[in-house]
């Protein structure tokens, strides 16, 4: 297959779902839809806010925790990034712990992680830097280092975790058990369950970052597929839903409107809510039940001082 059928292939693909999300009595789409190059930026923006604990809060944990991270990584290690994005975070693993021979980020937008690599692989000439365009949800294949590694890590920073529903969210962490293999390991941010206030604030920052993010979605959509949506015509919620443990992005109708896409029209009513993305926040034990039903057990668990995330280090199990 040739690059443009791929890319013709997603188009299709993407099509139908949100045609299907669209038409559920509940309308939904997936938090895939935020990430343009707009939707990429302001994500960078939102972890700069100062309601968004997630991203400093993890950076300090990394940073504080790093020598005994290191020495529960080992040696002769392939570290393998799913979602390769901002190298904040890893170029603290690549800056101190000497075990990490090889690293393999692996990403589906081939030019960015490119860039990327080539950045990481001039900074850190010691390590062979390999990337993987794929689709890490799914199978793919690892490159073949010019040294065979002894033990593979998958690095998943970021509580991106928390972004999969709960059947996804095991499906993944298998994927990656399959991808550390026998004698491998996880290394993965995980955000924790707290006060309802807290959360909410964090995904509704006062600048108004959040909601620009949420609704790029729209912008999006309408450049990749041909919507008609009016962006104004929507406003952003962001609601803690305590039952679920997830926090609920939507994006409400603020009059009755309708929004055509390849020949069929959808209704909205004034008020009505479109979900974009769900954010599942973990207590301690939710995540090493999630992690054991995957093949990982939970080595070491890092946190802040007020316990809002943690850096959690997972062993395989066989
Ligand atoms: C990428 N992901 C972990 C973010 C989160 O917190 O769920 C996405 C996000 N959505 C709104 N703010 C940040």
């Amino acid at each position: 297959m040739t690059d443009s059928d791929a890319r013709a292939a997603r188009k299709a693909a993407d099509l139908e779902e949100v045609l299907a999300g669209l038409a559920l009595p509940q309308k939904r789409l997936s938090p895939k839809y935020f990430y343009d190059e707009r939707g990429s930026k302001l994500f960078e923006a939102i972890t700069e806010q100062p309601e968004y604990y997630p991203t400093r809060t993890e950076i300090g944990i990394l940073e504080e925790n790093i020598e005994a991270i290191g020495d529960a990584l080992g040696t002769g290690v392939s570290l393998i990034e799913f979602g390769a994005g901002a190298s904040v975070k890893v170029r603290i693993l690549l800056d101190h712990v000497p075990g990490i021979g090889v690293f393999v980020p692996v990403d589906i937008s081939g030019d960015h992680l490119q860039a990327a690599a080539d950045t990481l692989a001039l900074a850190y000439p010691k390590i062979e830097v390999l990337p993987v365009t794929a689709d890490f949800t799914r199978p793919f294949q690892l490159p073949s280092p010019r040294v065979m590694p002894d033990r593979n890590i998958v690095f998943f920073p970021g509580s991106t975790i928390g972004n999969f529903p709960p059947e996804a969210a095991q499906e993944l962490l298998t994927t990656m058990r399959r991808t550390a293999g026998d004698g491998g390991g996880l290394l993965i941010g995980v955000d924790l369950k707290k006060d309802a206030e807290v959360l909410e604030r964090a995904y509704n920052d006062e600048a108004g970052v959040t909601a620009a993010f949420n609704c790029n979605m729209l912008h999006h959509l309408n450049g990749r597929l041909g919507t008609n949506f009016r962006p104004e015509a929507f406003a952003h919620r962001a609601i803690y839903n305590e039952d679920e443990g997830r926090i609920e992005m939507h994006l409400v109708s603020r009059c009755r409107q309708s929004v055509n896409l390849a020949g069929q029209q959808f209704e909205f009513a004034p008020d009505e809510y479109l979900l974009t993305e769900c954010s599942y926040k973990f207590s301690l034990e939710d995540f090493a039940a999630l992690a054991d039903a995957a093949g990982f057990a939970v080595d070491t668990v890092w946190q802040d001082a007020d316990g809002l995330f943690s850096v959690q280090y997972c062993r395989t199990t066989n």
